[in-house]
């Protein structure tokens, strides 16, 4: 392993614990916003794109090395995405200096032969084990936040028979680990409002659902986010990569805000959210070196009155996801 890895950062060094995250210097692409105790970059970066790069290794490290020159210092991962390799570039690409505030999640495992490569993972002890294999694959002694993947509501993987596990049950483990010190935050991600408000005496730093300016139909889970001061990263911000979901960059009038201020459909979508709600902090996905420098520089999109206005009026629609 080579010296400069997170897994030699030991717990408490200014990386870990810093509240000015950026390397020195960098401006917070999207401003700075509160996470986990940390001041972070409103723009972070969804990594789960980066399994597309499975062949190319070397581009998807200087992705992530791209990101930190940009700013990005929260990003977002999972042992699940491409069983491991995302979680190796990681800890390939950053370096304790870099201050990155790492999310990973858990109630889901890799599983390389299925239909679909994962299978939901949410009883107590694989909630431990997917941490332990977190902790492992990320070469960190404490993964800065992890995010409880409920799957009661969608898109995607739904909990039944002995998935069907009790949201106290959950939290238990994971505070029990950030008792240990091997989680430094808890999240949560694609819960209820009614979820959020149980889970809220444990602490919560960060809800993820999945949210986009053209599917909205959690704006009551947001506002609760912003009322308890707790960060709300959207996931599938511009839609996804999935087929069949609603595409923000499809949208008319997100077109027509392109066009008339001269920047990207994707750059709309990203700076609207910047735009709804303070405690908005982004990660939004790509494989590609040019949409990142697109999506960083979305932060300097302003709105006039019109234009906002015509893009809150667009209407909402239900993100479905299956896997037949
Ligand atoms: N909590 C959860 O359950 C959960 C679930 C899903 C995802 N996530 C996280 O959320 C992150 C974001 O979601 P996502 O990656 O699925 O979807 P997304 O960010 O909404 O969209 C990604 C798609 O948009 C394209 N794209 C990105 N920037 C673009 C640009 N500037 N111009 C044109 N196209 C652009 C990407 O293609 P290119 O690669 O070609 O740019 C990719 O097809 C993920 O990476 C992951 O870390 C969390």
């Amino acid at each position: 392993m080579p010296a400069n890895t997170p897994a030699n950062m030991p717990v408490n060094t200014p990386a870990n614990t810093d509240s000015a995250a950026t390397a020195p210097g960098v401006p917070h692409p999207g401003g700075p916003g509160p996470l986990a105790g940390r001041t972070v970059s409103r723009i972070g970066y969804g990594a789960m794109q980066l399994e597309r790069l499975h062949g190319d290794r070397a581009a998807a490290v200087a992705l992530l090395r791209r990101a930190v020159e940009l700013g990005v210092d929260h990003v977002d991962t999972a042992q699940f995405y491409g069983d491991g390799f995302v979680n190796g570039l990681i800890r390939e690409a950053f370096h304790p200096e870099d201050g990155v505030v790492v999310v990973s999640k858990v109630g889901a495992d890799p599983d390389p032969g299925g239909r679909i490569p994962i299978r939901l993972a949410q009883r107590p002890e694989q909630l431990r084990a997917s941490v332990e294999a977190n902790l492992r694959s990320l070469g960190l002694d404490r993964i800065p936040v992890v995010n409880l993947r409920r799957a009661d509501i969608g898109p995607g993987l739904r909990a039944e028979g002995d998935q069907l596990v009790d949201l106290d049950d959950q939290l238990a483990v994971l505070t029990a680990m950030r008792d240990e010190g091997s989680i430094g935050a808890i999240g949560l991600s694609s819960v209820t409002p009614d979820a959020l408000r149980r889970a809220l005496p444990v602490g919560v730093a960060c809800v993820q659902n999945a949210y986009s300016l053209v599917s909205r139909d959690d704006e009551d889970l947001l506002s609760l986010c912003t009322s308890e001061g707790i960060a709300w990263v959207p996931y599938f911000p511009l839609g996804g990569a999935f087929p069949g979901l609603p595409k923000v960059t499809d949208e008319p009038a997100v077109q027509a805000a392109a066009k008339s201020l001269d920047r990207t459909p994707s750059q709309i979508g990203l700076a609207w959210l910047l735009r709804h709600a303070p405690n908005t902090l982004l990660i939004p996905g790509t494989a590609d070196a040019g949409h990142l420098e697109a999506n960083v520089a979305a932060g300097a999109v302003t709105f006039d009155d019109t234009t906002l206005a015509a893009l809150d009026s667009v209407p909402s629609r239900p993100f479905e996801l299956t896997f037949d």
